[in-house]
């Protein structure tokens, strides 16, 4: 694998955003703005609660695609929602078959969406652990994740990461990381350090040129521990802001 640093750029922008995503984050800023306003105000149910209510009550049971394209059109057509979406699913999608992985573990959950994608892709003999830290949007996945008929492969934790990752006693083949961008390199070190990550593990990090995660593609670009390579694709839910996911492959023989 090469590495491929040409979208990434210093950036002075606050909050660490890549300077050609800026004027997105400031529109995703103001959505969010308003979302909050009407939500104080009791103006309309907060955005994760609506999206619960129209996978009740327009997805097909046990339908995952179904769920997906419910949460996906609500994210394109009514607010931004910050899942992996469409475009970058479908990698995480691929990167799943092509692993051939078993043992996943999912950091951020928040609707279940990303879960979901991860879910519907594996054999009888893989399955999920994903770790949420805010209990309604792990409460909420739960649900949505059951309505999509996927609930049996998958073991959901509510807890934060840092709290969470020391207990775990399983290594993992498949790493996605997609909580909070500044615990990205801080628990990726802490997997490492509790031995939990499986030589020629899959890490599959989001977001990592919309917040510019410099340190972490330091780290997984020059360490001889990884392989690491940068697939470019645009923010979730936009045809024009520039994102990016990078994997890596764990070595733990060097
Ligand atoms: C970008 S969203 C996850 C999106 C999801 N992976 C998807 O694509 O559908 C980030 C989520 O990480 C959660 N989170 C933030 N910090 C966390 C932590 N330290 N441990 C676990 N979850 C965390 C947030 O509550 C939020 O729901």
């Amino acid at each position: 694998m090469k590495n491929n640093q040409s979208e990434r750029k210093k950036s002075s922008m606050p909050l660490r955003i890549n300077r050609k995503s800026f004027l997105g984050v400031v529109s995703l800023i103001a959505q969010e703005l308003i979302e909050s306003i009407s939500t104080k105000f009791k103006l309309k149910k907060p955005k994760e609660e609506e999206v619960l209510s129209n996978v009740r009550l327009k997805a097909e049971p046990n339908n995952p695609n179904s769920v997906l394209s419910i949460i996906d059109n609500y994210a394109y057509k009514k607010t931004f929602l910050m899942n992996i979406g469409d475009e970058k699913g479908l990698l995480l999608e691929n990167a799943i078959n092509e692993s051939k992985a078993n043992n996943i573990l999912e950091l951020g959950v928040y609707l279940g969406y990303s879960t979901i994608r991860i879910l519907k892709n594996l054999d009888k003999n893989s399955k999920l652990t994903s770790i949420e830290s805010n209990k309604r949007f792990a409460e909420i996945a739960s649900e949505i994740i059951n309505i999509a008929g996927l609930s049996e492969k998958h073991n959901l934790i509510i807890g934060k990461s840092n709290e969470v990752i020391s207990t775990l006693k399983e290594k993992y083949d498949f790493i996605f990381i997609d909580h909070w961008k500044d615990l990205y390199l801080k628990d990726l070190k802490t997997l490492e350090e509790n031995d939990l990550i499986e030589n020629n593990a899959w890490i599959f990090a989001d977001n990592v040129i919309l917040f510019n995660l410099e340190d972490y593609l330091d780290y997984v670009r020059s360490s001889p521990k990884y392989k690491s390579k940068f697939i470019p694709a645009k923010r979730e839910y936009s045809k024009s802001h520039p994102d990016g996911v990078e994997i890596s492959i764990f070595k733990n023989e060097v």
